[in-house]
C-alpha cells in the first residue's frame, strides 16, 4: 500500500488569513496567483492579493481560467509564471483554477510540452511550490496528485498524475465557499460524494483510504442539503469543505472508478459540468458495479446514515444507491443526458471513449465491455 497526501493542511473557517505567512514560510517573494473570473466577481483574488502583499510578496494575478479548463489555458498560466519569474504559484478557486495552478507550477520548470506529461508519473522534476486554496467543496484537488485538463482537439479530458502536483500547503477555509451559487454547491458536492463512494468501492481501496472515505460520505450526505438550501450556514459549509478534502485524500490513494470514466467523455464533448456529469452517470453505473462488491456498497449505506440492521448486503447496497439518487434529486442535479444535446447517435462514440479511460476502469469493481458502456449511457439518455 502506498499512501500520500499534502504535507501541510490548514483546515477551518478563518485559515485563509494565514495565506501570507504560509507563502513567506516557503521563502517566496514573487507569486503567480491563479484564479478565475467568477471569483474576481466574488472579490476573493483581491483579498488574497491584499493578504499576500501584507507579507511583503509581489503578486501577478492570472484569472484567465474557464470551467473544465483546456490545455491552452494551463499553458498560458505557465507562460505567465515564467514571465513573472514566480517562485510560488497560488491556486485560488474550484478544481478548474487549482488544476491550472498545479500545471503552471510543473510546466514552468519542466517545459511546456504537456503531451509528454499526460499519464502517470511522467513529470520529470518537481515544479515550483504551490499553495492551493479551494473555494468550492468538491474536487479535493488541494490534496490530490492529479490535474485534469480538456483536450478540445481530441474531445477528451486528460489527467496528469504525479506526486509533484501535490501542493506544499493546502488552506481549506469554508468561509470562502459561502458565496458559491446553489447549482455549483450541488454539483461539486455530488462530485465529492462520488469521490468517496468510488474510492471506498475501488479495487485499490486500503484500510487508510477507507477511513477517509467513510468519514467523507457521512459528512457530505449529512450536510449537502443544508449547504444547498442555505449557503450562509457556516456549519454545513465547514462540514462540506472538510468532507470534500477527506474524499480527495481517499480517492488520491484508492482511485475513482467507472462513474468518473463515463463522466469524462460527456464532460469534454458536451460541456456538462464535472459534478453534473458524474451525477447523471451515478445511478446506472453504481447499480452495474454493486454486484462486484455487495458488502462494500452495503457499508456505504451505513456511512450514508441508513439503518441496515436486518438487511441483506444486496438490500443494503440497493438502499445506498437509492439514497444517493434521492440526494441528487433533492439538490436539483440533473440526471439525464438528452437536455445537454446528447443523442442516441453519440452513444457508440462516447462508449468507445470510455473504454480508453483505462486508468480508472482498472479500479472498477466489475469488468466492463463496450456493450455494457452503450447500455449504461442509453439508460440515462
Ligand atoms: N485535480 C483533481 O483531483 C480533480 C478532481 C475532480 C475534479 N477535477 C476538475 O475540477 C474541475 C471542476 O471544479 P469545480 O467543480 O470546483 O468547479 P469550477 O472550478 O469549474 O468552478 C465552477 C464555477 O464556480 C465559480 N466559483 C467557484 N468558487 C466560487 C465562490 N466561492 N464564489 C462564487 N463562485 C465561485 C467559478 O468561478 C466557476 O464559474 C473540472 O475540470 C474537473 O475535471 C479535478
Ligand atoms: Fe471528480
Amino acid at each position: 500500500m502506498l499512501f500520500q497526501t499534502t504535507q501541510r493542511i490548514l483546515l477551518g473557517p478563518g485559515t485563509f488569513s494565514r495565506l501570507g505567512t504560509e507563502a513567506a514560510r516557503l521563502g517566496a517573494r514573487r507569486v503567480l496567483l491563479v484564479s478565475d473570473p467568477g471569483l474576481v466577481t466574488a472579490g476573493l483574488p483581491a483579498r488574497a492579493a491584499e493578504i499576500l502583499s501584507g507579507s511583503g510578496l509581489s503578486i501577478t494575478l492570472h484569472t484567465d481560467v474557464e470551467p473544465d479548463p483546456g490545455i491552452e489555458t494551463a499553458l498560458a498560466a505557465a507562460r505567465a509564471a515564467i514571465a513573472a519569474d514566480a517562485d510560488l504559484v497560488v491556486g485560488l478557486g474550484g478544481g478548474s483554477a487549482m488544476d491550472v495552478a498545479k500545471v503552471a507550477a510543473i510546466a514552468s520548470v519542466n517545459g511546456l510540452d504537456l503531451a509528454l506529461m499526460f499519464g502517470t508519473d511522467l513529470v520529470p522534476r518537481p515544479g515550483l511550490p504551490t499553495i492551493l486554496v479551494p473555494t468550492t467543496a468538491g474536487t479535493g484537488s488541494e490534496v490530490t496528485p492529479i490535474s485534469i485538463l480538456s483536450d478540445h482537439t481530441e474531445k477528451l479530458k486528460k489527467g496528469i498524475v504525479s506526486p509533484y502536483l501535490l501542493p506544499a500547503t493546502a488552506i481549506v477555509d469554508a468561509e470562502l465557499t459561502v458565496g458559491v451559487p446553489p447549482a455549483v454547491t450541488a454539483a461539486s458536492g455530488m462530485d465529492a460524494l462520488l469521490h468517496a463512494v468510488e474510492a471506498f468501492t475501488s479495487r485499490n481501496a486500503s484500510p487508510m483510504s477507507d477511513l477517509f472515505a467513510t468519514k467523507a460520505i457521512s459528512l457530505i450526505s449529512a450536510n449537502l442539503r443544508t449547504a444547498y438550501a442555505d449557503g450562509s450556514n457556516i456549519r454545513a459549509r465547514a462540514a462540506m469543505s472538510e468532507g470534500s478534502m477527506l474524499a480527495g485524500i481517499a480517492f488520491a490513494n484508492a482511485g475513482v472508478t467507472a462513474v468518473h470514466a463515463f463522466a469524462y467523455p460527456i464532460g469534454a464533448e458536451f460541456h456538462i459540468p464535472h459534478g453534473v456529469a458524474n451525477s447523471i452517470m451515478m445511478g446506472p453505473v453504481l447499480a452495474f458495479n454493486a454486484i462486484g462488491n455487495l458488502d462494500r456498497f452495503g457499508t456505504v449505506a451505513t456511512a450514508l446514515g441508513a439503518d441496515t440492521n436486518g438487511l441483506s448486503s444486496r438490500e443494503a447496497a440497493m438502499k445506498a444507491l437509492a439514497m444517493m439518487e434521492e440526494l441528487a434529486d433533492d439538490v436539483g442535479v440533473p440526471r439525464r443526458l438528452a437536455p445537454f444535446g446528447v443523442t442516441a447517435d453519440d452513444i457508440p462514440r462516447l462508449s468507445a471513449s470510455v473504454m480508453t479511460v483505462t486508468r480508472l476502469l482498472a479500479n472498477n469493481p466489475r469488468r466492463l465491455t463496450v456493450d455494457d458502456a452503450e447500455r449504461l449511457y442509453r439508460a440515462v439518455l
